[in-house]
C-alpha cells in the first residue's frame, strides 16, 4: 500500500465552481478503509455547504457524502470489511462506545477518530484539504472510518446503492425510527427532494392512510405521485396550512419538513392536529436557521421533533432497506434523474441547486 494520486474536486472559495485536480489520498490509519468510488449522489447538504451557507465551513475542502463503491484496502485493525467488498458509504462515523453509541443513537456519537482532527487529502502544493462532511467523495477514492461503511450485495447498482448514504435513510428512517408512524395516519412531506421522496416512501410502507406533498415546483408533487403521495399541494400557489387542515379534516398525525426553510417549520405546527408531530429534517442556511413557534401549539399536545439522519442505525437499517429494494418495494432506481462525470459537476450541482432533478449521481466508470 501507499499514498496514490486521485482526481478530486476541490472547493478553494465558497461559491465559486469546484476545481477538479490531482490530489494526494494517504494510506488508511488503524481502522480506516480507502473505498475506491463508483458513485457519489448530491444531497442538498453538499450545496449548503460548498456554498459556505453554515458556519464553520473550511476551505479548501472536497465535499460528497452520499456514495457507494468498493473497498480497495483496509488499514491495520480493521476487521468489519475487506479488500473486494461492496458497500455504501455514509457520514455517519461512530465509536460504538460513547452514550450516545451504547443509547443506540449512533447518528450522534460523541466519540473522536484520527479523522476528526486530520484528513488524508493533501494538495500538489502541499496543502491538507478537508474531508468536507466527513467523507470527501467528490473524487475518484476516499479513506474513511471502517464505522462509516456498510457491506451491500454485489448485484445491487452502484448509482442506486450510493443514494442510501445519506437521502434515503434520513427520509425514511425519520418516518420509521423517529415518528414511527403508525397504520391509518395522515402523513405530509414538505420538501420533495432526496429526503421528502423517501419520507414519503417510509410512510406509505408504513401504511398511512393519507400522504400528502407539498413542494413549490409541480415537477416534484409529480414525483411525489409517482412514489405513493395520495394528496399534492404547491406551496406556491395556495395557503398550504389551510389546504391540509381541509385535506385532512382535524390536521395532520406527521408533517416531516424535509425543505431547508424556517419558512416551512412553522407552517408545519399550522397543519397538525392536537396531538400531531413535526419533524424537522431540513437545514435551511444559518442565516434562515430560526423559527417562531406559538408555545400554546405545543402545550395543547403538539410536538416538534427533530432528525439527525433518521436516528439510523447504518448496519441495521441499509441492509433493510437493500432486503426492500430488492424485494421491489423500496423505489431507487427511479431517484437517480440524471448521470455525470466528475469533470462535470459543476453542472451537476448547478442543476440540483435549480431543484428539479430528484437526484443528480456523479460516477466513476
Ligand atoms: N437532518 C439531516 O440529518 C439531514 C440530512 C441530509 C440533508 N438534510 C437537509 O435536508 C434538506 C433537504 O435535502 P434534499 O437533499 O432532500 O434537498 P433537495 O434540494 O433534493 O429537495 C428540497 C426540496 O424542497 C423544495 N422546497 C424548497 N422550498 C420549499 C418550500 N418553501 N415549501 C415546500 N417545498 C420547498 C424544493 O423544491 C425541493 O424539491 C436540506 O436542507 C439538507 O441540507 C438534513
Ligand atoms: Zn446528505
Ligand atoms: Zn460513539
Amino acid at each position: 500500500m501507499s499514498a496514490m494520486n486521485i482526481q478530486a474536486a476541490v472547493c478553494y472559495e465558497h461559491g465559486a465552481p469546484l476545481v477538479v485536480e490531482e490530489l494526494s489520498l494517504a494510506d488508511p490509519a488503524p481502522h480506516e478503509v480507502r473505498v475506491r468510488l463508483k458513485a457519489v449522489a448530491i444531497c442538498h447538504s453538499d450545496i449548503s455547504s460548498l456554498r459556505g451557507e453554515w458556519a464553520g465551513g473550511r476551505t479548501p475542502t472536497v465535499a460528497g457524502h452520499e456514495a457507494s463503491g468498493v473497498v480497495e484496502s483496509v488499514g491495520p485493525s480493521v476487521d468489519s470489511v475487506a479488500a473486494g467488498d461492496h458497500v455504501v458509504v455514509t457520514l455517519v462515523r461512530s465509536c460504538g462506545e460513547c452514550d450516545a453509541c451504547k443509547a443506540g443513537h449512533s447518528v450522534c456519537c460523541d466519540g473522536k477518530t484520527a479523522l476528526d482532527s486530520s484528513s488524508r487529502l493533501t494538495s500538489s502544493a502541499g496543502v491538507e484539504v478537508e474531508q468536507g462532511l466527513r467523507t470527501a467523495a467528490f473524487a475518484e477514492a476516499c479513506v474513511v472510518h471502517e464505522s462509516q461503511l456498510v457491506r451491500i450485495p454485489d448485484d445491487v447498482p452502484f448509482v442506486s446503492a450510493a443514494l442510501l448514504g445519506c437521502g434515503v435513510i434520513t427520509g425514511f428512517c425519520s418516518v420509521t425510527n423517529i415518528a414511527k408512524v403508525n397504520r391509518g395516519a395522515k402523513v405530509v412531506v414538505i420538501g420533495i427532494g432526496g429526503l421528502g421522496l423517501n419520507a414519503i416512501q417510509g410512510a406509505v410502507l408504513s401504511g398511512a392512510a393519507k400522504v400528502i406533498a407539498v413542494d413549490v415546483l409541480d415537477s416534484k408533487l409529480a414525483a411525489a405521485r409517482e412514489f405513493g403521495a395520495t394528496d399534492t399541494i404547491n406551496a406556491r400557489a395556495t395557503d398550504v396550512v389551510e389546504a391540509v387542515q381541509k385535506l385532512c379534516g382535524n390536521g395532520a398525525d406527521y408533517v416531516f419538513v424535509s425543505a431547508g426553510r424556517s419558512q416551512a417549520f412553522t407552517q408545519s405546527i399550522g397543519m397538525l392536529n392536537k396531538y400531531g408531530s413535526s419533524v424537522i429534517l431540513g437545514m435551511p442556511p444559518d442565516a434562515d436557521k430560526d423559527f417562531v413557534v406559538d408555545s400554546h401549539a405545543l402545550t395543547t399536545g403538539r410536538n416538534i421533533l427533530g432528525s439527525k439522519m433518521g436516528d439510523t442505525c447504518i448496519r441495521e437499517d441499509i441492509p433493510r432497506l437493500v432486503s426492500l429494494y430488492q424485494e421491489g418495494k423500496l423505489k431507487l432506481d427511479e431517484i437517480v434523474s440524471k448521470t455525470y462525470l466528475l469533470g462535470d459537476i459543476n453542472e451537476a450541482l448547478e442543476d440540483a441547486e435549480r431543484g428539479e432533478s430528484l437526484r443528480n449521481v456523479i460516477v466513476f466508470d
